[in-house]
């Protein structure tokens, strides 16, 4: 009897067990990570090469105090310029002497203390972009041991001196020189969106970038955004398009414009990395990095991309379902002046005759009125509305 019993609770479970196994088989990196978009912060956008120990554990301390590592931004990424420019005689990268004294271990140690994950930067190439220090190409199984024994969370493996070796001969490598660690490293592919990654890095990294680097010019963003948009139907739980990093905070857009830079970031799904300086954020900075309402829509389980569903010359609507029937609209106004922008529900992908709440997620507020077929609202000039969309009964 406790046999029979046994099984029938155990009979199911195994099904369920194997069915992931035959999904997660199929994608070679089966690391178990980035179920939800990447969420953290990088050093270049805002430091470029000028970075070391110090504005890393400051950076940590800053994630912590600020309340954004409570929000999910875990992981610290160090991008380029961290090692000597050549590798020590037994062929390992060397943390530079100068920058990053205590080592590369002793920084992943304080940054766990303090709850968060610490993220490298290596280049499948001969040199990293900057120049200034090695990439891992034809070192891969030494690098990856050398990041897994520092206790390395996250790898973002650059494109730069690869000597015009195509990516499928170069990223593969580090895939499975970090799978034979059996530490679980996130790898971020920054392909630049050269040979459409799109459609192969989802078997070999956890995120793949689409795009050139971006800028922090509105022209750069939205552009970044547009190239993104391209490819979402490639995005999933496991593995995400990569429209670059946040500039928000460092002061080349509007405040307007920056939320629309997290706005559209949030909705496509994007790695949400914070390019700025934490330790000197303004409140309109914090304001815009710690939407909680915006990030649960990133961090949506459903992990579903949002798409651009109609423009009108210089305003459009984006959308995209979230879990529980709801879905995010985001309605963009390019132009310089104000612009009345309507989302219908044929094109957002909600039955005709839906009722629905809405949720306005920069003002934090539900709107009195119930929506059904159209919600349409005038937008400012290089600005927009995100709105979240919940199916209701019309009588409540
Ligand atoms: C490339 C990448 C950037 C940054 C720099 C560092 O340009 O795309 O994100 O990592 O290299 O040199």
């Amino acid at each position: 009897m406790m046999a029979m019993v046994m099984m029938l609770f155990c009979i199911p479970l195994i099904g369920v067990e194997a069915r992931q196994v035959v999904v997660e088989r199929r994608n070679l990196l089966a690391n178990g990570l980035g179920k939800t978009p990447p969420m953290g912060w990088n050093s270049w956008n805002h430091f470029f090469c000028n970075i070391n120990e110090k504005i890393i554990r400051d950076t940590a301390d800053a994630l912590v105090s600020s309340g954004l590592a409570k929000l999910g931004y875990r992981y610290v990424n160090i991008d380029d310029c961290w090692a000597e420019h050549d590798r020590d005689s037994m062929g390992y990268l060397v943390s530079r002497r100068s920058t990053f004294p205590s080592g590369i271990k002793a920084l992943a140690d304080y940054v766990h203390s303090r709850g968060l994950k610490l993220g490298i930067y290596s280049d499948a190439g001969y040199q990293t972009c900057s120049g200034t220090m090695p990439g891992s190409l034809g070192h891969e199984q030494k690098d990856a041991e050398t990041f897994a024994s520092w206790g390395i969370d996250y790898l973002k493996y650059d494109n730069c001196n690869n000597e015009d070796l195509k990516p499928m001969k170069r990223y593969p490598e580090m895939t499975r020189a970090l799978m034979s660690t059996g530490r679980p490293i996130f790898l971020s592919i920054c392909e630049w969106g050269d040979m459409h990654p799109a459609l192969w890095a989802d078997r070999l990294g956890n995120s793949w970038r689409t795009t050139m680097d971006i800028q922090d010019t509105w022209e750069s963003m939205v552009s970044r955004a547009d190239e993104n948009e391209v490819y979402a139907e490639h995005a999933r739980p496991g593995g995400w398009n990569d429209p670059d990093m946040l500039e928000v905070g460092n002061g080349g857009m509007s405040n307007d414009e920056y939320i629309v830079h997290f706005s559209l970031w949030a909705a496509s799904k994007a790695p949400l990395l914070i390019g700025c300086d934490v330790r000197n954020m303004t409140n309109e900075t914090l304001t815009i990095l710690g939407n909680d309402e915006v990030i649960a829509v990133n961090q949506d389980p459903l992990g579903v991309q949002a798409k651009k569903v109609r423009m009108e010359g210089d305003h459009e609507v984006w959308a995209g379902p979230l879990s529980g029937f709801r879905t995010v609209v985001v309605l963009l106004n390019r132009s310089p002046e104000f612009r009345p922008i309507t989302a219908e529900w044929d094109d957002i992908g909600i039955p005709m005759n839906t009722v629905v709440e809405v949720r306005d997620l920069w003002e934090h507020s539900t709107l009195e009125k119930r929506f059904v077929n159209r919600l349409g609202v005038n937008v400012r000039p290089h600005a927009c509305k995100m709105f979240l969309l919940t199916p209701r009964p019309l009588s409540q």
